[in-house]
Parts: structure tokens; C-alpha cells; sequence
């Protein structure tokens, strides 16, 4: 593969909680933790020619600012905003900075869940959504995005 400069850098961006996978509502969102579901992101991507680049925040601010710095830096971003999914018109509006695809992702179908999580500000600003196949949907999500970049 080539040298990581060359390679088309996608960032994934975990919200609020996600740091505790693993330990968290195993029955809703599985065993796996979070630096197992990064690690095989990052894997997957040296495969398909990507750099991945990963981040987590329980801060809806410093979400808006990773957000802000992918301008003109990453080729795809994937994003669970997590509890912010249903609230945060701030990630929202950074997401319309952004001129790359954008997959929203959610362990859970949030459909299937209680009604304020039906509720996404994300969704109809991103290019695509995946929710209700567990860490699976990650790694679904980065080989839509490897997919549209590098058809
Ligand atoms: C979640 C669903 C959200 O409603 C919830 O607040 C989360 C995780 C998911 O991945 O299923 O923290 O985004």
C-alpha cells in the first residue's frame, strides 16, 4: 500500500459515551469495545487504500471543531454522534461545511427505540445513514465511503 501521505484520509468521530462500549448496555450495543471497532477500521482502510483517522468526545464542542478541521483535509467522514444525534443542530450545522460523504452511524436501530430517538438532526444532512447492525455498521459504512471514493 502506499505511503500513508498518499492515501485518502477518512475520519470516524464517536460521540458522547461510546468510550465505554464494551461495558455499556451490552444487550443494545454489544461486546466490542471501542479501540477493537477503531482497530479494525484501520485495518480495513491499509486495505482498501485509506488512512483512518479516529476520534471520540463527550464534548459536543470539540465535536463541532474536529468537524471544522476535516475542511479540506479528509476524503469521508463517518460519524455516530451518539446521545447529539437527536439534539445538537451545532454538529449539524459544521456537517454542512463539508463537501465529502458523510455516513451516520448507529449501533442500534434508534427506530426501534424510544420515540426521542427517532429524532436525528444528522440524518438529512448526511449522505447516508446505517443503524441496527451493531460495530458491524462501521465497518459497513467505510466500505460504502472506500466505494464512492475509489470506485
Ligand atoms: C446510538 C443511539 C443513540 O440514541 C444513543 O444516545 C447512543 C448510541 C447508537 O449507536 O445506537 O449513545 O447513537
Amino acid at each position: 500500500m502506499g505511503k500513508s501521505k498518499d492515501r485518502s484520509k477518512i475520519l470516524v468521530i464517536h460521540g458522547p459515551n461510546l468510550n465505554m462500549l464494551g461495558k455499556r448496555e451490552t444487550d443494545i450495543y454489544g461486546k466490542s469495545t471501542l479501540d477493537e471497532i477503531n482497530a479494525d477500521l484501520k485495518k480495513m482502510g491499509e486495505k482498501a487504500g485509506l488512512l483512518v483517522e479516529t476520534f471520540q468526545s463527550n464534548h459536543e464542542g470539540a465535536i463541532v471543531e474536529k468537524i471544522q478541521q476535516a475542511v479540506g483535509k479528509h476524503s469521508g467522514l463517518i460519524i455516530n454522534p451518539a446521545a447529539f444525534t437527536h439534539t445538537s443542530i451545532a454538529i449539524r450545522d459544521a456537517l454542512l461545511l463539508l463537501d465529502i460523504p458523510v455516513i451516520e452511524v448507529h449501533i442500534s436501530n434508534i427506530y426501534k427505540r424510544e420515540p426521542f430517538r427517532h429524532t436525528s438532526m444528522i440524518s438529512d444532512v448526511a449522505t447516508a445513514i446505517i443503524a441496527g447492525f451493531g460495530a458491524y455498521g462501521y465497518t459497513m459504512a467505510l466500505d460504502a465511503i472506500a466505494g464512492i471514493i475509489h470506485p
